[in-house]
């Protein structure tokens, strides 16, 4: 079996920044390595008997899939909790929560709404808590965003990150990791949709981060030009304002041919096709979205088996 050293067993991942940039790379090089083995069908039962509590307060495809598929590669299982059906639907508390199902489970991934909320059930739980996407931030996304900008250029370092469009929690934790890593980062958004500005400055305390509103400027010379939807989850009463404040911000065949020629394309997925991203270039020859929600799997592989016990 592959080592793993023990150093980051019993840690959290709520939040990007929580992780130095050696712990981040530690992450990447073990998804490298368990991509490696997976396509290999060489077994890696580096956490056998483990179970996964996977609390969802709201949808999702490849969180879920990608959480329960890895746990089982890896040798344990994993158990898909609705928050709706479990009693902090009706008002347990997220303490008492965090106490009971630490006397059940190796580890928990919660998708829900307040970061706080992840935090409290980090702060009393004696397990680790990962985060599957809260309304600031979506650091498992920003793991395998990074894991697939360094497969496609072999390198972070000097890499230059343009987004586009909402300045969400995608774009949030993308932002903190890109410069954490080296990378230099721009997000092109309108007036009114600019990153967290507390966000903006704690990336900023390890690298550059410009913040514009022109779209062209960002995206010129860009190695990556990533964007994500326009409507978050839980904001669906929003949508036509946004569509009308974020019309101009979207990434077409156009925009792409300003970027370098090596450019990439990356979207988290769900894309809205016509709104943030068209479908040429998701389907088209620099698109990495694929690679990159295949990523998730193995990017949160290598954070389980480093930090379950
Ligand atoms: N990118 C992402 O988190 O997708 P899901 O909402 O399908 O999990
Ligand atoms: N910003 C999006 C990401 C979905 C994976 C949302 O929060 O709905």
């Amino acid at each position: 079996m592959i080592p793993v050293a023990d150093e980051l067993k019993g840690r959290d991942f709520t939040r990007v920044a929580d992780w130095s940039r050696d712990e981040l790379l530690q992450a990447l090089d073990l998804a490298d390595e368990l991509k490696r083995l997976q396509a290999a069908r060489e077994p890696h039962t580096l956490l056998p008997g483990r179970t996964l509590g996977m609390i969802f307060q709201k949808p999702s495809t490849r969180t879920r899939v990608s959480f329960e598929v890895g746990i089982y590669q890896l040798g344990g299982i994993g158990l898909y909790l609705s928050a709706g059906d479990l009693q902090l639907g009706r008002g347990e508390t997220v303490k008492d929560t965090a106490r009971v199902l630490s006397r059940y489970l190796d580890a928990i991934m919660i998708r829900t709404f307040a970061q706080g909320d992840v935090e409290e059930l980090a702060e009393h739980a004696d397990i680790p808590v990962i985060n599957g996407l809260t309304d600031s931030s979506h650091p498992c996304q920003a793991l395998a965003d990074v894991m697939t900008i360094r497969e496609r250029f072999g390198r972070l370092e000097g890499v230059r990150v343009a987004y586009l469009g909402d300045g969400n929690n995608v774009c949030a934790s993308l932002m903190v990791a890109c410069t954490r890593l080296g990378m230099s980062f721009v997000a092109a958004t309108p007036k009114g949709y600019e990153p967290p500005p507390e966000v903006v400055a704690l990336a900023r305390e390890d690298g550059e981060v410009e913040l514009t509103s022109e779209p062209h400027a960002a995206a010129e010379g860009a190695d990556v030009l990533y964007t994500d939807v326009w409507t978050s989850m839980g904001q669906e009463e929003e949508r036509a304002r946004r569509l009308t404040d974020l019309a101009g911000y979207g990434i077409d065949a156009e925009l792409v041919s300003a970027a370098a020629p090596e450019a990439i394309v990356l979207h988290c997925l769900p894309a809205h096709y016509g709104e943030e991203i068209s479908e040429d270039v998701v389907y088209g020859p620099q698109s990495a979205v694929w690679d990159e929600a295949e990523n998730r799997l193995h990017a949160q592989k290598a954070l389980m088996a480093l930090t379950i016990r």
